[in-house]
């Protein structure tokens, strides 16, 4: 699986560590950047990330900030894209399984690097279940996005 990954500077500690401990033969990570800790400014990052999905380059990405928030308004707004916040395993599973989620973001001030490796290889490893409800539900949101109501 190729994954997109970005942060800005808030969350580029655990955006280096997530791709040492998961980078393998089955798993290849397309890094768009922050590349230091120096200040920068996270919509820029999470369009790249967010456009790169949204065209099919990408299957998932993964976006990191401090809190992981604002990273999620960001990619949220780019149609195609359906981004979740999880600080969880049990979130990061559901929104997998309900919301076919595309992009997983998450707050490297918020949870710890133990945590947050095991919630991306969570959401990385669970398919969307592909129940008719949740699709309903999801054309909707698309149809919102699309023509601005149901
Ligand atoms: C940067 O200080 C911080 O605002 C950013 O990383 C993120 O938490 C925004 O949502």
């Amino acid at each position: 699986m190729r994954v997109a990954i970005g942060s800005d500077h808030g969350g580029f500690q655990l955006k280096e560590l997530i791709k040492k401990e998961l980078s393998g033969p089955e798993l290849e990570f397309m890094d768009f950047g922050t590349h230091s800790t120096d200040s920068c400014d996270y919509p820029d990052i999470a369009f790249a990330v967010a456009e790169a999905v949204a065209r099919g380059e990408f299957a998932r990405g993964i976006l990191i900030c401090g809190t992981g928030i604002g990273m999620c308004i960001a990619a949220n707004k780019v149609p195609g894209v359906r981004a979740a916040l999880c600080h969880d395993v049990f979130s990061a599973r559901a929104t997998r399984e309900h919301n076919d989620s595309n992009i997983l973001t998450l707050g490297e001030r918020v949870v710890g690097p133990g945590l947050a490796v095991m919630i991306v290889q969570t959401w990385l490893g669970t398919a969307f279940s592909g129940d008719e409800r949740h699709k309903r539900r999801l054309a909707k949101i698309e149809r919102y996005s699309v023509e601005g109501g149901n």
